[in-house]
């Protein structure tokens, strides 16, 4: 991952095999990415989503589940819950701020728009909601959930898709 010239990320779907490398993705990202808003319990529990690797695995086969690939392995990954909700979007910590997540969010827009999707929602974290505003994500509430017995605040926002379905 190192050097000057980074490999370029592709995508492909979910596959079963893939979940160990996504819950890695999923722990790292929330514990070396989200630090500014939220303390190290609410980590945790927002982390442990992915600890029963079995309910990880049927929640992301469940979801459409797209990965981000550099040189082949991992790197990120987002699902669609429905036809209209963003539901995960996660990204290794050693390939951040390298244009990753706007892959794979470009990609889900891309796919709900052309099943028919007018929008798409997101509750989005904290740390998240500066890159879904850049995105024309406007924020619609506030929340406040219980995860594992901690609160953690996050914001719903919504974008409107391009009528017609499937941008350019
Ligand atoms: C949020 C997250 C997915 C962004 O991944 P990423 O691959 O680093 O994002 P990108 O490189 O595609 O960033 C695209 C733009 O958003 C901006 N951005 C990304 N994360 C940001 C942050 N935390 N704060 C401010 N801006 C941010 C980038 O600077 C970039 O702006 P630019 O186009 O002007 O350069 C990643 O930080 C992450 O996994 N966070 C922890 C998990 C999480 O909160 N997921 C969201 C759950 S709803």
């Amino acid at each position: 991952m190192m050097g000057q010239s980074l490999p370029k990320p592709a995508l492909r779907p979910f596959l079963p095999a893939d979940t160990p490398m996504l819950a890695v993705i999923f722990i790292a990202a929330i514990q070396e990415l989200t630090g500014d808003d939220y303390n190290e319990a609410q980590q945790e529990a927002w982390a442990s989503a992915a600890e029963d690797e079995a309910a990880f695995g049927v929640r992301l086969a469940g979801e459409l589940t797209l990965i981000a690939t550099m040189e082949n392995s991992p790197v990120g990954f987002a699902s669609l819950k429905g036809p209209d909700h963003i539901d995960m979007l996660y990204v290794h910590p050693s390939v951040a701020g390298q244009g990753v997540a706007s892959m794979l969010c470009d990609a889900l827009e891309k796919l709900a728009g052309g099943r028919g999707a007018t929008k798409l929602t997101v509750d989005a974290s904290d740390n998240a909601s500066k890159f879904y505003k850049k995105r024309g994500y406007v924020a619609t509430q506030r929340n406040t959930v219980t995860v594992n017995g901690e609160w953690l605040a996050n914001t719903t926002m919504q974008k409107t898709l391009p009528s017609g379905g499937a941008q350019a």
